[in-house]
Formats: structure tokens, C-alpha cells, sequence
């Protein structure tokens, strides 16, 4: 038995089929754990108790786990969690070590097709379960867009790399405010164009080009016409993806609709979110498959590790049969959520502005905020 799993396979038993033998020990502070940890139905037990905690009293700390036949040990950068899985080695319990821990996990990118062979192009969604971000790859004839791509630029080069394709443009669906944007970065270490639409452009740093009403990739083989639907921020642009694929920025979310309130003109935007989605998006084909920016959790995904919806439900599930029932429901749901107030930092940094590596992975601690919730927060 391995005394280790590196991060993607740890991925992939989280997102497997649940294990009810196993258990997930975070070795980590109980704030540090309570704050952001890694979840996935194929691991169904947690227990946090700290490295501190084995060290000063063993026997105390061991009282505390759960009865299983496999424990994964987590902690920040996977040594505390060795010694910890060391120990319970030693007691006969079968541990098994997260190598790079929470470090390596809040880097971990899973790369999903999407669609079939048959078609003149490929889709992919760039998972980061560790924030829930998604991005999109779109490829044809060896040419590349990249959609919303995270700050982990390498994951794009590589695959970029290892399919013979070229990056020929990268693309924000809007300004980011929950995660940092490594769209502009891959944009010059790829020699690129970055689009980011003028609206959510204001006091830009950044060398950009305009978003235009459709990308040709690899020679026009596959139309992304891009759509601007107003209303989470008033740059935000959906792309329709060979009449199929919508990739939907925060516009639509697999738990519902995008919050209207970042700008703090939430009356406003939320009158512009409706007009986006009954009067943009509402034209679709309601058989066509939503591609989010974000999930919510782990149970969002399917058996591929991809999160997908149809438009028709989603569009069903906000309501927009009834303009003021609409503008009601999210207006009373705005009323009791609150913006975290590294959003202010992430927009500046992700309009040019610059940031140290240390501070960046403080700021993109916790899952992202950018659906309206339907509970108080
Ligand atoms: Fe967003």
C-alpha cells in the first residue's frame, strides 16, 4: 500500500463513487480548517485534529479519529500530515499521506472534454475544485481560446503544448472579483490578444483589446459569438460556442443566477440582469449547455468531473416568466448578502495592478462568492 497520493489522484477519489471505509483527516488548526478544506463525495468522513494536537497527546489525538480502513492526512504543505499519517502507521491504521497539501491542492486543475470526437472542435473545462473556478478551452484546427483562465497560466501552456495547439486569443467573461484573472499573463506568455469587454475595463492597466462579436478559431472552423449580457457586472459577455456551448461568465450558475450587487448599484444591474436573461440568453435554444464560471461545491459535478446545465432549467429555476417577481426575489436576496472585502483587491489587481506571490494565495483562500444565494448570508 502507497504511503502517498499525489494531488490529482487525491482529486480523483474525491470525485469518485464514496468510500465510506475512508476518512479525510485535516491536520491543519481548526480555523485554518474551518475557513477552506477539500470536499468530494468519494471521501464522505472529515476529522480535523491538528498536528499540535499529536504531537502534545497522542493517545487524545488518536481517541478523536474515526474508525476506518483508510485515513488520508491533509495539512497546508503536506509535512505536518506526514508525520501525522507516520504515527498512525504505527497504531496499525492504514494512512495515507496528501503529498503538497492544501498548497498543491488549491493549484490542482482537472481538464474535462466536454464534447464528443465527431465534432471540427473541442471543449474543455478547466476544473479548479479547490475555488470552484471553471474555465474553457476551445480548440480547432490547432488554434486555442482560453476563457477565463485562472492564474495558474502553466496548466493552459502545457496543455497547449501537449495538443499542438496555439493560443490565439484569451478572452475574461468579466472582471473577476473573486479569484485572480491569469488571462492578461497567459495573453503575453502566449503572445496573444486579451478581450475583456470596455464596461468592466475602466482604469486598466493591462494591455487589452476590445471584445469582439465573434472569435474565428483555426480558421473559422468554429463560431464563439460572444453576447454581452449586463447585469453581475455591466462587461459581462456569455459566448455561444457553434450555436451549442454557453459559456456564462457568473450571468448563469448552476445554483442560479449571478449577484447584481459588486458594482453597489445593485437596483440597477438587476433590472440589466433581467433584460440579459429574458431578453438575451432566453432566445437560446433552451437545450443549450450552460458552462459556468464557477461551482458551488463538489456535488455539483458529474461522474466526467465536469459541471454542466441546460439553459431551459436554469432560466426556468430564476423565474423570469415574471419581471417583478424576478426583481423582487433578487432585490430581497441582495438586501442580506455581503461583499468580502478582498473583492475591492482582486478587481485592482486583475485590472493590471500588482501583487506579490505570498499575497495572491491569501487572496484566493475560501470558495468563491459570486452566486446571488438564496439564503441570507
Ligand atoms: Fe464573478
Amino acid at each position: 500500500m502507497n504511503h502517498s497520493v499525489d494531488i490529482a489522484h487525491f482529486d480523483r477519489l474525491l470525485q469518485g463513487a464514496a468510500d465510506p471505509g475512508t476518512v479525510l483527516l485535516d491536520a491543519r488548526n481548526a480555523e485554518d480548517s474551518q475557513q477552506w478544506r477539500p470536499e468530494g463525495p468519494g471521501i464522505p468522513a472529515f476529522a480535523n485534529v491538528s498536528y499540535t494536537e499529536f504531537v502534545e497527546d497522542e493517545d487524545g489525538a488518536l481517541s478523536r479519529l474515526p474508525q476506518a480502513d483508510s485515513v488520508y492526512v491533509i495539512c497546508a504543505r503536506g509535512r505536518s500530515s506526514q508525520y501525522v499519517a507516520g504515527v498512525l502507521r504505527q497504531r496499525g491504521i492504514n494512512a495515507i499521506n496528501v503529498d503538497g497539501g492544501m498548497l498543491a491542492w488549491a493549484a490542482h486543475h482537472r481538464i474535462v472534454r466536454l464534447n464528443g470526437d465527431a465534432d471540427a472542435f473541442a471543449i474543455y473545462q478547466v476544473v479548479r475544485p479547490a475555488k470552484g473556478c471553471l474555465s474553457y478551452i476551445v480548440a480547432s484546427g490547432g488554434e486555442a481560446l482560453i476563457v477565463d483562465a485562472t492564474r495558474y497560466g502553466d496548466v493552459y501552456l502545457e496543455f497547449a503544448a501537449r495538443n499542438g495547439l496555439r493560443i490565439g486569443a484569451t478572452a475574461d467573461t468579466h472582471l473577476h472579483a473573486d479569484h485572480l484573472s491569469g488571462s492578461s499573463g497567459l495573453s503575453h506568455d502566449s503572445g496573444s490578444g486579451y478581450h475583456l469587454a470596455d464596461e468592466d475595463a475602466q482604469g486598466s492597466a493591462l494591455t487589452r483589446d476590445a471584445m469582439p462579436k465573434q472569435f474565428d478559431i483555426g480558421g473559422a472552423k468554429i463560431r464563439v459569438l460572444t453576447l454581452p449580457v449586463p447585469g453581475h457586472t455591466l462587461g459581462s459577455t456569455a459566448l455561444l460556442v457553434d450555436d451549442r456551448y454557453l459559456v456564462s461568465g457568473d450571468t448563469l450558475l448552476p445554483e442560479g443566477v449571478g449577484r447584481p450587487d459588486l458594482g453597489n448599484k445593485a437596483r440597477e444591474w438587476t433590472r440589466f440582469l433581467y433584460e440579459s436573461l429574458s431578453g438575451v440568453l432566453g432566445k437560446l435554444d433552451p437545450q443549450t449547455v450552460v458552462l459556468p464560471a464557477h461551482a458551488a461545491s463538489a456535488a455539483q459535478f458529474d461522474v466526467r468531473g465536469a459541471c454542466e446545465r441546460r439553459l431551459g432549467p436554469l432560466l426556468a429555476a430564476a423565474a423570469i416568466a415574471d419581471r417583478d417577481a424576478f426583481l423582487e426575489s433578487v432585490e430581497e436576496r441582495v438586501s442580506h448578502s455581503s461583499q468580502p472585502a478582498a473583492y475591492a483587491e482582486i478587481r485592482k489587481i486583475n485590472l493590471g495592478a500588482p501583487v506579490t506571490a505570498a499575497r495572491a494565495e491569501e487572496l484566493e483562500v475560501g470558495m468563491n462568492k459570486c452566486a446571488l444565494s438564496s439564503a441570507p448570508a
